[in-house]
């Protein structure tokens, strides 16, 4: 864990305009930048980075944030990952949290492997790039695959000699420890004093997380050979868990988010070749099964997903599970097959960029036009067979979660198949009543498993353990868990909805009193006020009663007065978080909500500040426009924003007691509060109207 305090020293000095300057180019407009949205391919500007605020806001996609959320919106860091990122920009020193010994243990050791897989990446690189044999044989049989000198840097390839012990070696001298080696299968160790290297001979593909770190290596073997596999990899370890990672993704997922679209291919050369001719989003499964957890890791990015098929039809039979599977994650599946002969790799070689693209473009199909035509001609003129096709299909369309979408794929199924909806929709009901009944045996059998083998366990240790999580890349996890964070808060998404779904008068008011407490809170306003006072006799008089304040302390003691709370859950939130501040160092800190760990708080924040600037978009060129002298108008604005609250409140307190009155309960006094709070109501008025 970094510290709370590097964190702090690290949004204090970071400049948001300067950290995302690196990324889109910025234009002053008044006091706020202006550019293009780096989300999408927008042509005229709709992203705004306020240097006052500190805080971005890109209008055409909704998203927002500080320097943190716009590097792990636009790079897709983890958040320790963004704040690392701008501790070194700024030099600024990491400090970490003290760890348990067990906790510190398990991350040094994964840390120690880490920095073991990256010096190997490196070694294997410079060995290619600078070694005599390497060159000679390495870099001599990319270049003969046509990969260029900029390909083979963005993707780190490397060679290691046909040596014994020549990276081993190496890295001991270098001071790493070879239990590391050994944990990360870099070195095999036989017997106490006999080790060697696991790639030797071997041109390498380091495989890299979502963020860039390098978890393990493909080593393709350059003679044929019959004996030996085309391709060695990297063991399963604490890093690398070949279910969870897809070769490229980290080259891979700007594109992928940009064009909103993934294309999955097979192996580590078709990604090269591909991003060489110019398609970048793409990644491989690297020659196995796709897994739900690997389709995960591209719906953080797009919910859409093409998968490249080889031309020789040998695999596709068998991958057309993976297809089922990409469904069932919610995701939109397209297929493409390649012409007889040919893939990805060899495609990408001998085309344009633009002979791809539009092939890419041109055939993809969705899955039920893709199965049609991979199984219908031997099912064409045969009933069984073409009902075994139909079967098949709806099986698909099953496994989508969405019903919306699962009716629109029956209709097209019944289109191409030419059978009624009727009957598809039947089967499709079918299916999935038998697939419900299936998994809730399934989950019947599995918690009966489970609960025997606790009670085993408490027979034999007294004590129940808890279930072990499967283990997943740490490294992605955290990213994994702030995304999702993200995410549900920007759902009721910002700019086509609005960002908290604002429901009823109450939110519109308490949203408008966030809105001051943010923007002016800190500062001191002439309030004026009307008491009630009475004479000595008895003659009750309205006496003006003017005092300054800060208008934060104003809004807090006004509304703690009243016992006010927000209703809604969001706004409530952030208030509590502000009134705590004030209470401790009688001032608001923008900066600490805009960039606070909690995401909905920050989003939330950020969109209310940004909503103030929005009309600078609409002027290119910039000359600051003046909208509200909202200064003077201030304590206006302060004490109206608490009376329309009470009046609110007051309003459905009355509406409550009616309705409770009509339930017969207890008439007299429920009346007599009705009288009460209308009284009260009126005042209210008043005071709305006499401060008018
Ligand atoms: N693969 C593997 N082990 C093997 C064979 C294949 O791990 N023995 C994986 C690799 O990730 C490989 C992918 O399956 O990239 C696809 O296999 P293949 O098409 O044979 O390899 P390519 O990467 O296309 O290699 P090349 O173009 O050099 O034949
Ligand atoms: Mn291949």
């Amino acid at each position: 864990m970094i510290l709370r305090s590097t964190i702090d020293r690290v949004f204090e000095t970071a400049r948001v305009e300067e950290v995302i300057g690196e990324f889109v180019t910025l234009k002053k407009a008044g006091s706020n930048f202006k550019g293009l949205s780096p989300f999408t391919d927008e042509k005229s500007p709709s992203f705004m980075v306020s240097p006052v605020k500190q805080i971005w806001k890109d209008f055409s996609t909704g998203k927002g944030g500080n320097s943190v959320t716009f590097l792990m919106e636009h790079e897709h860091f983890s958040y320790p990952e963004a704040i690392r990122y701008l501790a070194k920009k700024y030099n600024i020193e990491v400090e970490e949290e003290e760890q348990t010994n067990e906790q510190k243990q398990a991350t040094d050791e994964r840390e120690s492997m880490y920095l073991v897989s990256n010096f190997a990446k490196d070694y294997y690189h410079d060995i290619l790039l600078n070694n005599p044999k390497g060159k000679a044989i390495g870099l001599s049989y990319f270049k003969e695959r046509g990969f260029t000198d900029e390909t083979i840097k963005k993707f780190d390839l490397g060679y290691n000699l046909d040596d014994w012990s020549a990276f081993t070696d190496t890295a001991i001298r270098k001071g790493f420890d070879l239990n590391y080696l050994e944990k990360t299968g870099l070195t095999i160790v036989k017997d106490k004093n006999k080790q060697f290297d696991r790639f030797k001979g071997r041109v390498l593909f380091p495989i890299h997380s979502m963020s860039g770190r390098v978890l393990g290596f493909g080593g393709r073997i350059l003679k044929v050979d019959k004996k030996a596999a085309k391709y060695l990899n990297s063991p399963e370890s604490d890093i690398y868990h070949k279910s969870k990672v897809l070769y490229g993704i980290y080259q891979a997922k700007q594109s992928i988010a940009k064009e909103d679209l993934c294309y999955l291919v097979e192996g580590y050369t078709d990604v090269i070749s591909m991003h060489q001719a110019g398609v970048q989003n793409v990644v491989a499964s690297s020659g196995t099964a796709l897994t739900p957890d690997q389709i995960r890791l591209v719906r953080r990015l797009t919910p859409n997903i093409t998968v490249l098929f080889d031309g020789d039809a040998a695999g596709i039979r068998a991958s057309i599970r993976g297809i089922d599977l990409i469904l069932e994650q919610g995701m939109n599946v397209k297929v493409l097959i390649f012409p007889d002969g040919e893939d990805p790799d060899t495609f990408a070689k001998s085309r344009t960029t633009e002979e791809l693209k539009s092939y890419l473009d041109e055939n993809s199909k969705d899955f039920i036009n893709f199965k049609v035509s991979l199984l219908l001609e031997d099912a064409q003129n045969d009933p069984i067979k073409k009902a075994g096709l139909i079967r098949d299909i709806v099986t698909s369309i099953s496994k989508i979660p969405d019903n919306i979408q699962r009716e629109v794929y029956i209709q097209e199924c019944a289109r191409v198949m030419e059978i009624s909806e009727k009957v598809l929709f039947n089967e499709l009901a079918q299916i999935r009543k038998k697939s419900e009944r299936d998994s809730y045996q399934k989950s019947q059998q599995q918690q009966k498993q489970a609960e025997r083998k606790q009670q085993a366990q408490i027979k034999e240790k007294g004590t129940a353990t808890s279930t072990q999580k499967s283990p997943s890349n740490p490294d992605d996890d955290a990213y994994f868990q702030m995304m999702i964070a993200q995410k549900q808060a920007s759902e009721g998404g910002a700019v086509k909805a609005p960002k908290v779904p604002v429901i009823n008068t109450l939110e519109i008011f308490e949203k408008q009193i966030i809105m001051i407490l943010l923007i002016y809170g800190n500062k001191q306003v002439d309030f004026v006020d009307w008491l009630e006072e009475a004479d000595e006799f008895g003659q009750v008089k309205m006496v003006k009663d003017e005092y300054s304040n800060v208008v934060s302390q104003e809004l807090y003691l006004q509304l703690q007065d009243d016992e006010i709370e927000f209703t809604n859950e969001v706004f409530k939130k952030i208030y509590l978080e502000i009134i705590t501040k004030l209470n401790v160092e009688e001032k608001i800190s923008i900066e600490e909500l805009t960039s606070h760990s909690d995401a909905e708080i920050s989003q939330t924040v950020t969109d209310i500040l940004m909503d103030d600037e929005k009309h600078i978009l609409s002027d290119w060129e910039g000359q600051e426009i003046n909208v509200t002298p909202k200064d003077e108008v201030l304590p206006k604005l302060v004490t109206d924003a608490i009376l329309n609250l009470r009046r609110v409140l007051i309003e459905r307190k009355i509406q409550d007691l009616i309705q409770e009155m009509s339930k017969g309960s207890n008439r007299e006094n429920t009346l007599e509060a009705v009288v009460d709070y209308t009284g009260l109501k009126k005042k209210l008025f008043e005071k709305l109207h006499r401060i008018l």
